[in-house]
Formats: C-alpha cells, sequence, structure tokens
C-alpha cells in the first residue's frame, strides 16, 4: 500500500464505515481496515470501495498483537484511528465480558504494539505521528435536567459496563501520552444516528420495527435525553482532530440536539406516516416498556472546544438528518436483510422478550 496510509480500527461497523467512505472521498488517501467482523462489522456497508485500491480490509482483532505487529510494520501507518469496540450498552448489560475484553484488553493490546512502532520511527515522523482514539460521551455518567453539558473538564463517572470498559481505555490512552510521549487524541462524542446503523440501535430499531408494524419499545418513561449527531458530522470531527488536535488532549463532539427518546420516537413516526401513508398513524405502535438498569437519565455535549480550537460545528439539523435516516432505510432494505441475520434475531428476543 501506498505512503501516507493510516490505519482504522473497526471500519466495518457503523461509525467507521461511514468514516472510511468519507475519508476515502475527502482525502484520497489509502485505509488499512483491521475489523473483526463481530455481529456489528458488515462488508456490505463498504460495497461501494469494492475493487478501490485505497481500501484494504484485513479481518483481524485488535487484540492480536502479532497481526498488528505485523499491519504496522508492512504498512507504516502515519495514523490509527480507534473506533473498534463493542459499543451496545444493552449488550454490555447481558454480557459484559466482550465489553471488558475488546474495548479494555483490546485497546491495550493495540497501545502497546502503536508505542513499539511509533518508538522506532524517526523523529520528524514521530512528530506528526498520531492515534485518535474514538470514545463517548457515557463516559461522563448522567446528567440532571438543569445541570449544564459536559466539558472535557467534567469528572468521569461511567454507569453500565459499557461506559466503563469505554473509561478505562481513554485512561490507558491518557497516560501512554503522559508517561511514554505518544501523540493521542481522544474524542467523546453523543448518540450517532445515520446510514449503516445497525438496528439494535434506538433509530433504526424503531424505523425497521415500524415499517414490519411491531411495537416500538420506549425504555421507561420514554423522558430520557440524547444529543443526537449526524454520523457524517461525526466522521468530519475525527479528521478535524486528527488533522488539528493537540497531542494529549481530548475533544467533546456533539449535535447541540438534545430530544427526549419519545420525541425521538414520534418524530420517526411523522416522517414515517409522510413516506408509508398506508399504515399510519405509525404511533399507534408505540410501546413503553420495562426500563433498562441504570439507564443514564440525560446526555449533553459542549463542543465548545472543537468550534472554538478547532473551528468544527455540526453541518446537519435534527429534523432534515433524521428524514435522510428514515429515507435510507427505506432505499437500503437490501443491506437491512443482510444484518438481520439469526444472531440479531436472538438478541431480539434475549432482549425484549423480557421488557415486552
Ligand atoms: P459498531 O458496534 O457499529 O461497530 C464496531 C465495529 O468494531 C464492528 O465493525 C466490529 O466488528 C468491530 N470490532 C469489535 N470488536 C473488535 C475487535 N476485537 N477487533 C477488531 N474489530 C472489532 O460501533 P459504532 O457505533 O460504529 O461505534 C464505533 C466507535 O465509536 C466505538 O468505539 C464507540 O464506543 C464509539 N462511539 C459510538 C457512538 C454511537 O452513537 N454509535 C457515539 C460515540 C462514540
Ligand atoms: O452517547 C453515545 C452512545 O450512544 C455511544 O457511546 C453508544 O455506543 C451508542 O450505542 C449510544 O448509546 P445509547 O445507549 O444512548 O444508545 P441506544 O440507541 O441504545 O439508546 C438510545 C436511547 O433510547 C437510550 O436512552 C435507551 C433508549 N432505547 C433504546 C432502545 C434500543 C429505548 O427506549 N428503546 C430501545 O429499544
Amino acid at each position: 500500500m501506498s505512503a501516507g496510509a493510516i490505519l482504522v480500527t473497526g471500519g466495518a461497523g457503523f461509525i467507521g464505515a461511514n468514516f472510511v467512505l468519507a475519508w476515502i472521498a475527502a482525502e484520497g488517501a489509502p485505509v488499512v481496515n483491521l475489523d473483526k467482523l463481530t455481529y456489528a462489522g458488515n462488508l456490505d456497508s463498504l460495497a461501494r470501495l469494492k475493487g478501490d485500491t485505497r481500501h484494504r480490509f484485513v479481518k483481524g482483532d485488535i487484540g492480536d498483537r502479532a497481526l498488528v505487529a505485523s499491519l504496522l510494520r508492512e504498512h507504516k501507518p502515519r495514523a490509527i484511528v480507534h473506533f473498534a469496540a463493542e459499543s451496545h450498552v444493552d449488550r454490555s448489560i447481558h454480557g459484559p465480558a466482550d465489553f471488558v475484553q475488546t474495548n479494555v484488553m483490546g485497546s491495550f493490546a493495540l497501545l502497546e504494539e502503536t508505542r513499539a512502532y511509533w518508538s522506532q520511527l524517526p523523529s520528524a515522523e514521530q512528530d506528526r505521528f498520531r492515534f485518535l482514539h474514538v470514545s463517548t460521551d457515557e463516559v461522563y455518567g448522567s446528567l440532571g435536567p438543569r445541570d449544564p453539558a459536559f466539558t472535557e473538564e467534567t469528572p468521569y463517572a461511567p454507569n453500565s459496563p459499557y461506559s466503563a470498559s469505554k473509561a478505562a481505555s481513554d485512561h490507558l490512552v491518557r497516560s501512554y501520552h503522559h508517561t511514554y510521549g505518544l501523540p493521542t487524541v481522544t474524542t467523546n462524542c453523543s448518540n450517532n444516528y445515520g446510514p449503516y446503523q445497525f438496528p439494535e440501535k434506538l433509530i433504526p430499531l424503531m424505523i425497521l420495527n415500524a415499517l414490519q408494524r411491531k411495537p416500538l419499545p420506549v425504555y421507561g418513561d420514554g423522558r430520557n435525553v440524547r444529543d443526537w449527531l449526524f454520523v457524517s458530522d461525526h466522521c468530519e470531527a475525527v479528521r478535524v482532530a486528527l488533522a488539528r488536535g493537540r497531542p494529549g488532549e481530548t475533544y467533546n463532539i456533539g449535535g447541540n440536539a438534545e430530544k427526549t427518546n419519545i420525541d425521538v420516537v414520534r418524530a420517526v413516526c411523522a416522517i414515517l406516516d409522510e413516506l408509508r401513508p398506508d399504515a399510519a398513524p405509525h404511533e399507534k405502535l408505540i410501546s413503553y416498556v420495562q426500563d433498562r438498569p441504570g439507564h443514564d437519565r440525560r446526555y449533553a455535549i459542549d463542543a465548545g472546544k472543537m468550534r472554538n480550537e478547532l473551528g468544527w460545528a455540526p453541518r446537519e439539523r435534527f429534523d432534515s438528518g433524521l428524514r435522510r435516516t428514515v429515507e435510507w432505510y427505506l432505499d437500503n432494505m437490501k443491506w437491512v436483510d443482510g444484518v438481520a441475520s439469526g444472531e440479531y434475531r436472538n438478541w431480539i428476543d434475549l432482549n425484549y422478550g423480557k421488557r415486552a
């Protein structure tokens, strides 16, 4: 692979695939994409890159140190963008072990091999190198209704096995900068939505259930608040943080679009009423179910540092981004059929069987 390549981990997942597609379109530079292809990884999301020599896909685990070492030796990337993770809070409640394994131990293995690779680079290349760690706003815990939004100074208070495992990886990344001087940048982002999101997450689950006239399971009272960001805005923010972020710093990324879950579900229903009027009103499918254990009440991001220091701000408004998302799922039912495998149906039975 030609010079200037970056190594992306988890590039067959929701945000990673959007990032790889956007990176190659915007930068034209090669990507080595290391992904284990868990249930959440899907090469169909990268179908547009078939035959494109700028994309080299490698099926493998970030915890496989020999594999990571050989990829670093072979491709000499100028940066690593680390998306790979177990990412679903509900799954972390049913089975936390995979979260500790990939998010903590896997990130540790990746950091160790990165440190070994980076240490032997000539000093000018060491200075230019970046390890960009993609993390989440969930590490900050839960806000009350009138609390100010999370800043980069908000103390960590993770509440789920998922957010605890991400917090652990953030701390490891921080320590590799402070102890070894590795040029790391960490981003903590709010809830993403958009094309290619696996339908275990709120917005695609609601779209697909509504299309099948199945109940729309809203946890608890539906008043939990999330701060929604269109996925291409997140991908752009990661590109900006990679290009201009200061080593050792963390940057919060958010959409400035706080919504209660019930408002999000109603908005999905309203768009479907327009696009699929035969089944209107879709709201009649809303069903309040048992709450998620330990459910964080509210997340909100203050993205002032990204705006003031790096000049980034989200482009997409929530209403137009949601419409684009619903339309994308309606136009891409083949992709949906590809991911709605037996394993996916097992998950739906496990998580919702007892809640309905
Ligand atoms: P996802 O679950 O859709 O994709 C994760 C990808 O990582 C999959 O392709 C999977 O196969 C791969 N993977 C998992 N374990 C692996 C391993 N051991 N080795 C190599 N690959 C592995 O996740 P996503 O929603 O795209 O999230 C990507 C990253 O962004 C995660 O680190 C997540 O914590 C973070 N994040 C997500 C959101 C969101 O709203 N989705 C918001 C903020 C931050
Ligand atoms: O905040 C960033 C995080 O956003 C990321 O770090 C995670 O990887 C990502 O999964 C997401 O976490 P959430 O738990 O917020 O996302 P999820 O789509 O699972 O749920 C969004 C909200 O909707 C949450 O309050 C729970 C609720 N919900 C979710 C599902 C799946 C429901 O009410 N019903 C559901 O069926």
